[in-house]
């Protein structure tokens, strides 16, 4: 069997059998088939498409190429979340201690920034000390220690996605269902838990642009879900406007630890929180009546509990508390400009895809995978889709750290909040 067979052969819109594709995913994973030909195949299948059973064998394949992960030890009942990516999406940053809150062990394996969106890594590693990238050893003793741990794609868990995610992302192969919702589940059939709920984002800041094709997405998933034993349930964010007020990774941390906080709650990202949340704690077997479940959560942050238990987290991650008690400590942008509206009106759209591109343009995401991201840099805005602003009014902030990109930065802001 050889590598360029197998490209040759989705090429011209045949199906892969499951030996082929098994080849493919053992190759790269063991640097044996190069980034190019492995960027040329995902090339061919973001064109051309995959069977459902393509769609399966690639799945299981990436699954399989490292460790799966047994958590069984913490319960018949382990819950995990995963999104399919937003802009200014920090939900899991938020909710996850706010799980743990209620007893409820999270052992939670997240992704990078991806395209125009951002990765719950790269925000929790602006918080400086915080170790993503800690053994599966040290994972487990963090959950039985503080009920917690958050960290990355370490290189033992589905190790094949992880080299997939950051091509793609590099080679414009991003927003594909099969390619998202093989990614998607191959990681969460490696991470260990048994019951999952999908955030299912949709708008134009999701890949996926309307809500017709983020069910599809939800249903390959769920489907994928049941071929393994998992119990999938989808919630459906939709997100044509940014979640929360702030993009970009500290900027992003910030807006999280103010929420844990009770100082300031964005009203969408709150509702993602509670809705995401009482799915999970429904079924972790912790309750049925999902308004109760709601109303408890916010007792969780209301009492101080949720901040409680994130700060846990961060410290027994290796990370700085003293970030946390005072957000003032974290390393600003060089460059913080205001926008202001130049007319009243209502704010009529916030393009997020473009708001997310923004931020990338800015240093908050990757152009090539192996680009270092700046922690620092990104956009507040301050208001949402509906509200009124005034003449004069600030309409956004921007953070950046490169000064020649200031002018392009305005401009576009300019443009993709539109008031009228
Ligand atoms: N999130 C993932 O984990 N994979 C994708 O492909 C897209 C979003």
């Amino acid at each position: 069997m050889s590598i360029l067979d197998i490209i040759t052969k989705k090429r011209d819109k045949k199906n892969l059998t499951k030996e082929e594709i098994d080849f493919f995913i053992k190759g790269y994973t063991n640097n044996e088939i190069t980034d190019y030909q492995a960027a040329a195949l995902i090339m061919a299948i973001f064109i051309n498409g995959m069977t459902d059973e393509e769609l399966y064998n690639l799945t299981f394949s990436m699954a399989n190429s490292g460790e799966i992960l047994d958590l069984s030890e913490f319960g018949e009942n382990v819950v995990d979340k995963h999104s399919t990516g937003g802009v200014g999406d920090k939900v899991s940053i938020v909710l996850l201690p706010i799980i743990a809150s209620f007893g409820i062990p999270v052992a939670k394996m997240s992704g990078r920034g991806l395209g125009f969106t951002g990765g719950t890594v790269d925000k929790l590693e602006s918080i400086p000390g915080y170790n993503t990238s800690i053994s599966i050893e040290e994972f487990k003793q963090n959950v039985h220690k503080t009920g917690i741990s958050m960290i990355g794609q370490t290189l033992n868990l589905a190790p094949a996605d992880k080299k997939i995610y950051s091509l793609r992302d590099s080679i414009s192969c991003v927003d594909d269902v099969s390619l998202i919702a093989s990614s998607i589940m191959s990681k969460k059939i490696a991470a260990g838990a048994n019951k999952i709920v999908l955030e299912v984002t949709y708008g134009k800041g999701a890949f996926m642009k309307n809500i017709e094709d983020a069910r599809v997405l939800a249903n390959k998933m769920e489907t994928l879900g049941k071929y393994a034993n998992l119990d999938v349930e989808s919630v459906f964010t939709p997100m044509d406007e940014p979640l929360g007020y702030a993009i970009g990774n500290t900027l992003e941390i910030i807006e999280a630890i103010n929420f844990l906080k009770n100082i300031s709650i964005p009203d969408d990202l709150k509702n993602a929180v509670l809705e995401i949340g009482s799915k999970m704690i429904k079924l972790a077997g912790k309750g049925d009546d999902l308004e109760k479940i709601k109303n408890e959560i916010i007792e969780k942050i209301e009492s101080g509990k949720a901040f409680d238990k994130f700060k846990e987290m961060v410290q027994t991650q290796g990370g700085d508390i003293s970030y946390l008690e005072d957000v003032n400590k974290f390393e600003k942008a060089k460059y913080i400009i205001d926008i202001k509206a130049d007319k009243s009106g209502t704010i009529k759209e916030i393009n997020a895809e473009n708001i997310g591109k923004l931020a990338c343009y800015l240093g908050a995401g990757r152009i090539k995978k192996e680009d270092k991201i700046d922690m620092s840099v990104g956009i507040i805005i301050h208001k949402k889709v509906g509200e009124i602003i005034n003449n004069g009014e600030i309409l956004a902030t921007i953070h950046l750290n490169d000064i020649s990109k200031k002018d392009i930065a305005i401009e576009t802001i300019k443009h993709i909040i539109k008031v009228d």
